[in-house]
Parts: structure tokens; sequence; C-alpha cells
């Protein structure tokens, strides 16, 4: 008689013929696959071994690795929140489909409807986190597309990295909501902040950033949990989910202008560090960037 995991098998085969190497299983697949394994190696009559590696039955008569399908990455941080998928951008956009109905975040009745997840690689080196999305984001649901997007856009640029080599992402996922709101935003408040902080953690676990770079006070408060002003954060190494951290001015703050090269010449050295501690190429007109 034909087994179920027969038919499993006879699929696998033909993925195989297909130059398929590995497919992918959520983990509700990945349980009845154990569970199947189990039962067939159990004498009948014997109480239920424990569960095999994913689906040994399986991969062990066919070419095709699904015990490569990694098992969702426990984390006591990310609570009910579940990584699904193989690849990280499978995984981000697991995150991102349960961050539209977030419940922690939008029974505050504090947040306005609209999700914004992230942007870029998800596999990159450098994650760059903001505060949450402001009307331009909301509109287009991307974060830092607005003016202070462009200004992070151009910064990026004199590093030598376009947008789409950078993971860009928010503490909350919400444009904070005000009385008679129209294009104008206010920073999340700590509560606003605690109810979204399980997703950034679980997208530093999957994007496994070299460095995050926190993008002005109210992102460092969320990240670090300090609530210390910017000017005496940055300039230092922090860590967040054992990543080093490096602070530095919002970029809407460089819109203000009122401080000339300063302030860019401070957000630029914090650029220069994180780019010394990915050992990046740095010319030397790039080191001398805003210091006349
Ligand atoms: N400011 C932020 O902190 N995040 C955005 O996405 C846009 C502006």
């Amino acid at each position: 008689m034909s087994r179920p995991v027969d038919a499993l098998i006879d699929f696998l085969r033909s993925e195989e013929t297909r130059g398929i190497t590995h497919v992918h299983l959520d983990e509700e697949s990945r349980q009845v696959l154990r569970d199947l394994n189990a039962r067939s190696k159990r004498p009948a009559g014997a109480a239920p071994a424990p569960a095999a590696p994913a689906a040994r039955v399986a991969s062990e008569r066919t070419g095709i690795s699904l015990a490569a399908v990694p098992a969702p990455k426990p984390s006591a941080a990310t609570s009910e929140l579940r990584i699904e998928g193989y690849t990280p951008a499978e995984q981000i956009d697991s995150l991102r489909r349960q961050a539209e109905t977030w419940a922690p975040a939008l029974s505050l009745g504090t947040l306005r409807n609209t999700m914004v997840f992230s942007v870029g690689n998800p596999e990159a080196e450098i994650m760059l986190v903001g505060e949450a999305p402001g009307y331009q984001e909301e509109r287009q649901k991307e974060p830092f597309v607005g003016p202070a997007g462009q200004k992070l856009t151009d910064i990026l640029k004199a590093m030598g990295l376009a947008r789409e080599q950078v993971y860009i992402s928010n503490i909350v996922k919400f444009r904070p909501s005000m009385p008679g709101q129209t294009t104008n935003n206010r920073p999340p408040n700590d509560e606003e902040m605690a109810s979204c902080l399980p997703f950034i953690r679980a997208e530093v676990s999957v994007v496994k950033p070299s460095c995050i770079i926190a993008l002005g006070g109210t992102a460092a408060k969320g990240l670090l949990n300090r609530d210390d002003a910017v000017a005496k954060l940055r300039g230092s190494w922090h860590e967040f989910a054992g990543v080093p951290v490096r602070v530095t001015y919002h970029p809407s703050y460089l819109l203000r202008g009122t401080s000339g090269n300063d302030d860019k010449r401070k957000v630029w050295e914090d650029m220069l560090a994180v780019m010394e501690l990915l050992a990046m190429r740095i010319s030397e007109k790039q080191r001398g960037y805003f210091t006349k």
C-alpha cells in the first residue's frame, strides 16, 4: 500500500529532475513531516518516538535537502511573532504580513492604521533605524521617502552606497496620530516604541547586519533604552542584540540647516566610523567632506 510519504517522495523526485535542490516548507508542514517520519519508524503499538530531524524519510531518498530548511528561530524577544520562510527576503515578508495586524500597536489607539515596514536589502551589512513613518512614508508605504529620506539617500551616496544595498526600517511601523492631523508628524512615545520593538528584534535576527545606525534620539532611545541626547550618545559604539550600534543625528535635523557644516561633519564622522568598522574603502576626498 502506498504511504502518504511516498507521494511526497514522488513530488520531490519530480522537483529534483527539474533541477530544484531546495524546497520551502512552513513550520506546520515541517511538523506534519516530522510526525510522518516518526510514525513510519515506529513498530505497531509502540509509543510515539521523539520527532526525527525534519523530513529525513523524504530527504534521504531524494537529493533535496529539506533538513536544510531552518526551524523558526526561537527568541523570547519576538514573543508571539513567527519568523517564517527560508530566505531572509521571505522571512522579512512574513514579519511584514504580521505587522499589518499587530494588535499590541494597533490596540493602543494612538497610531494610524497604515503599516509601513522596511525597504532595502534583507541581507545588508548596514541596517538603518529611524523613528516612525511620517506623512510621505505613509502615503508611499515606504520608510524614508520624504525630505528626510532624500537627505538619507544623499548620505548613503556619499558613503558610496545605494538605498538598495542597505536595510532601512523604523522602530514604529505606523505613523503616530495627532488630533486634526494633516501633513504634520510627531515622534512616537515610549509605549508605541515598546509595542513594535519585537519587530526590530526579529528584523535584526533575520538581516544579521554587521552594524546598526540609529537615526536620531528617538530611535536611539527605542534601541538602547537610554534617554541621553544624541550629542552624548554619538561618537562611541553601543550595542543592540549583539550588533554594534552607532547613533547619529536624524537626517531631518540636518535639513534645518542652522549650524552650517558643523552638524553635517558630525554625521559624516559617524558614517566614517561605520565605514571603518566594515573595512570599506575610504578615499581622501571622502575623509575630508564637510571640513570647511
Ligand atoms: N523619519 C523617520 O524616522 N522615519 C521615516 O521613515 C521617515 C522620517
